[in-house]
């Protein structure tokens, strides 16, 4: 088997990208989709989040896994048997959780598959893991995985346990956590029961929530504005990332918070060729970020066939760490 194998599934097309931003701004309450956010600049800005005090979300997954990683891997498929299980990771920025497990006491992983939308971040996953993880197999595959996608014939058959961590779950309506739970379904099938792991901050107070999306060094302000640069480049657009204050609301009713980037006078911005009008006041809705009860969870993925079959949490109750079969 070769050691990588090429880049599959199905990677976002530039030209839906456009057609997503000008129908995203061109809602009553405008959008933009959050996986803009990543460019290079974003997912340096993300990684400076990670380290903020007021965000305990990446601690508390860490302290989570440094904790059960070990009882996490040995329910892998394919754990007893000698023929190696393949690590599929959903959104992997950077290795250092999927290692986690991958480097778990009698962890069965023979091979990666780490699976992102930023090409730049699987080629620096794939350069450091050739390094640190000589015998593993590394097959990236630089998609939306919000699309239907399939694994490269290498590992496709082997048994594999799907693995999303980082709660970016949480940046999906109920509807498509559902819709997405069933692709991967019918992504990870192929090598016997499909296994997924999912990690996903819990509902907690409002008063913790709102300073981890609205940090006091300005960090989360500076990340949320990027995306308007982003923007900028992906669509020729005309926007001037500092006319936009950053917002975070927690919206009690569907449990998120909400990110915005608020326009505090009118004004007129070009983009891919269209006029984009802001009365004063006027948002842009940049960001959902669920928190799930463990239960809730449970039952939105149920809906879309999977049962739970464990559940881990860090030393403070803050994160929430599920494993699925289907
Ligand atoms: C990467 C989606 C989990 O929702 O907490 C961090 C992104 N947004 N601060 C989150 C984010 C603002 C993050 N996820």
């Amino acid at each position: 088997m070769p050691d990588e194998i090429a880049p599959a599934g199905t990677a976002a097309r530039p030209d839906d990208v456009l057609g997503e931003i000008l129908a995203g701004l061109g809602n009553r309450q405008k959008t933009l989709p959050a996986k803009l956010f990543y460019d290079e600049i974003g997912c340096e800005l993300f990684n400076r989040i990670t380290q903020l005090p007021e965000y305990y979300v990446t601690r508390a997954e860490v302290a989570l896994l440094d904790l059960h990683a070990d009882e996490i891997a040995a329910r892998a498929p394919g754990a007893n048997g000698a023929g190696g299980t393949a690590l599929v990771e959903y959104g992997a920025a950077d290795e250092s959780k999927g290692v986690r497990l991958i480097d778990a006491a009698s962890a069965p992983f023979r091979a990666y598959v780490p699976i992102d939308i930023a090409p730049s971040a699987l080629d620096a996953i794939v350069r450091r893991m050739r390094t640190s993880h000589p015998d593993i197999l590394l097959s990236p595959i630089a998609a939306d995985f919000m699309q239907p996608l399939a694994l490269p014939p290498g590992v496709a058959t082997l048994p594999s346990m799907g693995f999303f961590p980082g709660s970016t779950i949480g940046n999906f309506r109920p509807q498509a956590v559902v819709g997405f739970l069933q692709l991967v379904r019918q992504t990870l099938s192929g090598g016997g029961e499909p296994c997924l792991v999912v990690g996903i901050d819990l509902r907690k107070d409002p008063s913790r929530l709102v300073p981890a999306y609205d940090d006091a060094a300005g960090v989360t302000a500076a990340f949320n504005r990027n995306i308007l640069r982003h923007v900028n480049h992906l669509a020729d657009g005309s926007f001037d990332p500092d006319s936009f204050v950053h917002r975070a609301i927690w919206n009690e009713r569907d449990g998120r918070i909400e990110m915005h980037l608020q326009s505090p006078r009118s004004q007129t911005v070009r983009v891919g060729g269209r006029t984009i009008q802001f009365v004063a006041g006027e948002t842009i809705h940049t960001e959902d970020s669920y928190k799930h009860t463990r239960d809730g969870f449970v039952a939105l993925a149920a809906t879309a066939g999977w049962r739970s079959d464990g559940f881990w949490t860090d030393p403070d109750g803050l994160f929430g760490m599920h494993l699925l079969r289907g």
